[in-house]
């Protein structure tokens, strides 16, 4: 039975902060790369039921420029993560028709897995299934400093008028033009903030914050944020006389 005060969001693109892995691995007595090796393995899992869910975009962030300051031996796990997915998993995400795209800054990331990552790019160019994004040597305030040096160099060429500067120029130049902005945010782990991601695109977003370790994240935690998002009231700062208009 259809609960009547349900509301029905539109939830369009999904984002989410996977984090958790090393707790986890911790809890168990196990080396922090099996953490992320069980987070690759719960977003394996999740992608089936996101498509089956039709949600037609998702954001996932997988490795911060902040990221950096860790020990060298969790980077080249991490760089390897990456690396084994595109490897062992890109074939059935395209026969999956799912679109990748890897967003974040590509200076600094080893050049046979900037290789790897335009050939994943570039095979699902043309799927018209999931949308997929994963935020690799990602942060928003390193986006943003991205944005404005594009935003200056047109305005350098001439091409464009400061004074001409709006919200959809700065959205265009970000790595994710053309993705609609997050309807909704899970961080997985229980901490609670944004640390650094899509400072820009979640103005409005929806956030949820999810005790389990991202590892231990399945369909049915899912199913539960995605619930109580279809029953929040989003405003978008307006007021009710005024939405229904
Ligand atoms: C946060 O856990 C997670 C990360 C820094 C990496 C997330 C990566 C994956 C889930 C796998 C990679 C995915 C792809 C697509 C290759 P943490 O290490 O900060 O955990 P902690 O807060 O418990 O220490």
């Amino acid at each position: 039975m259809k609960d009547s005060n349900k509301r029905e969001n539109n939830l369009s693109h999904l984002a989410i902060i996977m984090d958790g892995n090393g707790r986890w691995s911790e809890k168990k007595g196990l080396p922090r790369e099996d953490g992320h090796i069980g987070g690759v393995k719960s977003l394996r899992s999740l992608l089936g039921y996101i498509g089956e869910l039709e949600i037609p975009y998702l954001t996932v962030f997988s490795f911060s420029t902040d990221n950096w300051k860790r020990p060298k031996s969790e980077i080249s796990n991490l760089m390897n993560l990456l690396r084994k997915f595109i490897q062992t998993d890109l074939i059935e995400l395209h026969m999956n028709n799912i679109k990748i795209r890897i967003i974040g800054n590509r200076e600094g990331i080893p050049s046979d897995v900037v290789k790897l990552i335009e050939s994943s790019e570039l095979l699902t160019e043309d799927n018209n299934g999931l949308y997929l994004q994963i935020a690799f040597n990602y942060s928003g305030r390193d986006e943003l400093v991205n944005s404005v040096k594009k935003i200056g160099s047109s305005i350098k060429a001439g091409d464009l008028d400061p004074h001409n500067i709006n919200e959809d120029i700065i959205s265009n130049n970000l790595f994710t033009a053309g993705v609609p902005d997050p309807d909704l945010l899970i961080r997985t782990g229980s901490e609670k903030r944004i640390s650094n991601f899509l400072l820009w695109q979640l103005a409005y977003t929806e956030i949820y914050f999810e005790e389990a370790l991202w590892p231990d994240f399945n369909k049915e935690l899912l199913s539960e944020a995605i619930d109580d998002f279809h029953n929040r009231y989003r405003r978008f700062g307006r007021i009710e006389e005024s939405l229904k208009k």
